[in-house]
């Protein structure tokens, strides 16, 4: 079955503590986290001291995608911090094969990820050594844009590989994921669907969490 892991972007940032327990209520299996660093990305977000935060407040797998220039520089703060997982871009440098190591080094789960407009052969030759791979379906640095539909053939692609391979790498799709666009997003092999306005602009959250579910 499909997990879904509301971002805290679109969260109500001043209730953050009940947003991120409604989100477990609801059913959500994960939380996503996103670290923006007004350089990698054109907008700022929040530190280690959020997932602390967050990490006090519920308990949930909690998944830190770092849209960062110099990831390397913040494994270990947000390992100590409270991330199970730590997700990198493959555009900070086309060898991610080091980085890789640092994370699993901080004893912390190991994701990729790769912009919209990253032809997706430059991650396949790493899939062996990552827990997940994060298919960007929107250029990251916003909650609220509108899916790029060309993700589902990205994600389709990338599946074959996992499947070709007998890999145990897991598939995750980021941004302007909704209750219309998940059935073709899971019956191209997701297996967990980040949702940040869907969910958090909600107001019957477990509903659509049990709908997307039952896709
Ligand atoms: C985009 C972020 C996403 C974002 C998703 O830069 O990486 O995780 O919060 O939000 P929605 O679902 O609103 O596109
Ligand atoms: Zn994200």
């Amino acid at each position: 079955m499909v997990m879904i892991a509301p971002s805290i972007l679109s969260a109500d940032f001043a209730r953050m503590g009940e947003e991120v327990r409604s989100a477990k209520a609801a059913g959500a299996d994960w939380l996503h986290i996103d670290i923006m660093d007004g350089h990698f990305v054109p907008n700022l977000t929040v530190g280690p001291d959020m997932v602390k935060a967050v990490k006090r407040s519920v308990d949930l797998f909690l998944d830190v995608h770092l849209m960062v220039t110099n990831p390397e520089n913040f494994f270990e703060p947000f390992a100590r911090a409270g991330a199970d997982l730590l997700t990198f871009h493959i555009e900070v440098d086309p060898d991610p094969t080091a980085r890789i190591q640092m994370v699993r080094n901080s004893g912390r789960q190991v994701g990729l990820t790769l912009n919209p407009d990253c032809p997706v052969e430059a991650v396949l030759p790493y899939l062996h050594l990552v827990d997940l791979v994060l298919v960007m379906s929107v250029f990251p640095g916003f909650g609220g844009q509108k899916f790029i539909p060309e993700s589902v053939d990205r994600i389709k692609k990338i599946r074959d590989h996992i499947v070709a391979d007998k890999l145990s790498c897991r598939l995750e799709v980021d941004g302007g994921v909704t209750r219309e666009n998940a059935p073709g997003l899971i019956a191209a092999g997701v297996d967990i669907l980040v949702m940040g306005t869907a969910f958090f602009h909600e107001n019957d959250r477990a509903g659509l969490v049990s709908a997307v579910k039952s896709y």
